[in-house]
């Protein structure tokens, strides 16, 4: 392969720059030349397609959000969106990309690849909802900036002995909730692979009530059934605890990468390239254990997200 895309697409994650950045130099120093394709499908659709050089990616490692842009295109959803976009990736004359995203972006270059484009999913979401890898990029960041949420939600719920929940991301994935809460302290951690036992919350945070502890903490997941207005109400009515509620929304999906997410983008953005090159079918990139793995793109899609209970049991012992 002479000329490959690269686009991000979906919710932004922290590293999808990290990602971008190997994607056009890994592809440079391949021989490659490297189309950067702005606003995902939408600019595909468009035909928002540059070309990429070495230093088109210099200074953004370290950057959260994606200098490509990112949507959610409604039009690339039809089928005769998807045969426009292929004949957008046939006039710049590129025989594949690298899509880097989630779920649903994945999907879209399934369109694509059933229509003989090449992709290469690069799975780059802080939902950490894909089922076929450990990890996705931006996952890391995003725990991390809860983490510092909770510690200051921490301190103020101490010195007014209030509880606070903490209602975080992750669609339909728990991954955000648990992995803060476990690593946080948190007393409840409210998941939506668990049903909400209202009266095991009450009880949790009466309990600590009891044995002296100056707060509560109680982390939830978005994608939980009961709201966040509903919770608080019952809680404070419930255990006579004056109860805040903070959804800190779309500052956990920003900020600089951690280590760990510019390393997962690094690697498995190098590797989504090197398969371009070496013209292997569409697959998905992704982490199992230490080893960075490249699954067929459609059996990836359909491997299901299997829950780690044995990390949400833990955090009830350790709460
Ligand atoms: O998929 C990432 C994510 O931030 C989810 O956690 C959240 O549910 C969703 O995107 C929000 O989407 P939007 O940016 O379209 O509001």
């Amino acid at each position: 392969m002479k000329k490959i895309g690269v686009l991000t697409s979906g919710g932004d994650s922290p590293g999808m720059n990290a990602a971008i950045r190997a994607v056009v130099r890994k592809g440079i120093s391949l021989g490659m030349e490297v189309y950067g394709i702005q606003r995902g499908y939408e600019g595909l659709l468009d035909g928002e397609i540059n070309k990429m050089e070495w230093s088109s990616v210099g200074d953004i490692l370290q950057r959260g959000g994606t200098i490509l842009r990112t949507a959610r295109s409604e039009r690339f959803r039809t089928e005769e969106g998807q045969e426009h976009a292929v004949k957008m990736l046939e006039t710049f004359g590129l025989e594949g990309i690298v899509v880097i995203g989630g779920d649903g972006s994945f999907k879209g270059g399934l369109e694509l690849d059933r229509r003989g484009i090449k992709v290469m999913g690069v799975p780059g979401t802080i939902d950490n909802d894909l089922g076929y890898t450990d990890f996705t990029i931006g996952f890391d960041t995003a725990v991390n900036t809860v983490l510092s949420l909770i510690s200051n939600g921490r301190d103020t719920s101490s010195a007014h002995e209030r509880a606070t929940i903490i209602e975080v991301m992750g669609r339909n994935c728990g991954d955000i909730a648990l992995h803060a809460g476990l690593t946080g302290g948190a007393d409840v951690i409210l998941i939506p692979e668990v049903e909400t036992d209202i009266n095991k919350v009450c009880i949790q945070v009466l309990k600590g009530q009891q044995s002296g502890k100056l707060h509560s903490l109680i982390v939830k997941a978005e994608g939980v059934k009961i709201s966040t207005g509903e919770l608080t109400e019952i809680l404070e009515d419930r255990t006579g605890r004056e109860t805040r509620a903070v959804v800190p929304g779309y500052i956990q999906r920003g900020g600089t990468p951690t280590e760990k997410d510019r390393m997962l983008a690094s690697l498995m953005a190098t590797k989504a390239t090197q398969l371009l090159f070496d013209d292997a079918d569409s697959k998905a990139v992704g982490i199992v254990g230490s080893e960075i793995i490249a699954y067929d793109l459609k059996d990836a899609l359909a491997m299901k997200r299997e829950f780690n209970r044995d990390i949400y049991e833990l955090a009830e012992i350790l709460s």
